[in-house]
């Protein structure tokens, strides 16, 4: 038996040198271990061996089948290798420095306006804020003067959360959180995604952003109001833009006011922009309520400030031409890659 074995093993060895491809080493492999191998044959022999020369015989084997099993994979993986390096160095070469065809993604629209709106404010020495999305029930309502069963709540309709916290309605949440931060005179802006419980149609969505701005100094007045909302406006659009001021009313600001601008796309002729009517509605806005002073820790006889709650989507949807707010939220790439915004 032993004889055999070295045989076959011997034979093994031979043809593994002159083999040279994968393939030949599995026809070599099914050869020799195969269902009717060589090795696999031997096997066939067991019953004739006699009791007690069994396990020697059997251990003859097995080491046998492990030696060609380890002979014929190693050979496998030197000719793999092989074939790897002559790809490498022949047919296959790659050329590392050869431009690649990478898609880009681009900056949602939003996005684009917002860094560019917070340019303009940060040239005019303001800074620029964050908010949180989540934010306490004071933080929303009472610091801005809207206390509990108030009636301007019901303007706002809220997520709640289980602990009592909401998801901010809006930047104006922000407010007292940055008014205490810093000690006046105070610049900042903070731009923020709000959350309200809308029915959804083309003007109305649950998550929008807002870009919210503060000013606290001695002696502000609307004039410092219209000032910076000019200046921001003229240089997004690249043109002296107009504004007005018509009466609101919001619980945070005394006197509050909605600020219309010149339809900068007709220069007020009227266009499908402003609907035929020159004028756009821009953003809300107002002299900031001495309770809402008091509230962040700031003497309301001593300071005066102002504040607006500009609408980041609004002001993407005019300078796009997009009508239907929920397409800024639908990530539908077709829709979005179609917008430019270079005014
Ligand atoms: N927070 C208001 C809203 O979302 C908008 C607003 C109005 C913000 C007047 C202001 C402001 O800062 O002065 O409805």
């Amino acid at each position: 038996m032993q004889e055999k074995i070295e045989k076959i093993l011997n034979y093994t060895k031979e043809k593994l040198n002159t083999i040279t491809s994968s393939a030949a080493c599995q026809d070599l492999r099914v050869e020799i271990l195969g269902k009717s191998g060589e090795i696999t044959n031997l096997f066939r022999f067991m019953r004739e061996v006699p009791p007690e020369k069994k396990g020697e015989v059997g251990k003859l084997l097995n080491d046998a089948k492990q030696q060609v099993e380890g002979w014929i994979q190693a050979k496998e993986a030197f000719i793999a290798e092989q074939e790897l390096n002559n790809q490498i160095k022949n047919s296959e070469k790659i050329d590392i420095t050869l431009p690649t065809k990478e898609v880009c993604g681009s900056l949602h629209p939003r996005t684009i306006i917002q860094k560019q709106i917070e340019d303009v404010f940060i040239s005019m020495g303001f800074v620029v804020e964050d908010g949180n999305e989540i934010e306490t029930e004071y933080n929303n309502f009472t610091a801005v003067n809207v206390p509990q069963n108030h009636p301007a709540r019901d303007m706002q309709d809220t997520f709640w959360l289980d602990n009592g916290q909401v998801l901010k309605t809006h930047t104006s949440a922000s407010q007292n959180r940055i008014l205490r931060k810093y000690t006046p005179p105070i610049r900042a802006i903070f731009p923020g995604r709000c959350f309200r419980n809308e029915s959804l149609d083309a003007g109305h969505e649950n998550t929008f952003f807002q870009l919210e701005g503060v000013i606290v100094d001695k002696e502000v007045s609307v004039g410092n109001l219209i000032y910076f909302m000019k200046e921001m406006l003229s240089k997004i659009f690249k043109k002296e833009i107009e504004v007005r001021l018509r009466p609101g009313f919001f619980p945070f600001t005394e006197p509050s006011f909605e600020m219309d601008v010149r339809c900068p796309f007709c220069d007020g002729k009227g266009c499908s922009t402003c609907k035929n009517g020159g004028w756009i509605e821009l953003c809300p806005c107002g002299m900031i309520h001495p309770q809402v002073l008091k509230n962040a820790g700031i003497n309301p006889e001593e300071y005066s400030g102002c504040a607006f709650g500009l609408g980041l989507d609004r002001m993407v949807m005019m300078s796009a031409g997009i009508n239907d707010i929920r397409e800024l939220n639908s990530g539908n790439l077709k829709l979005l890659k179609q917008f430019k915004l270079d005014f």
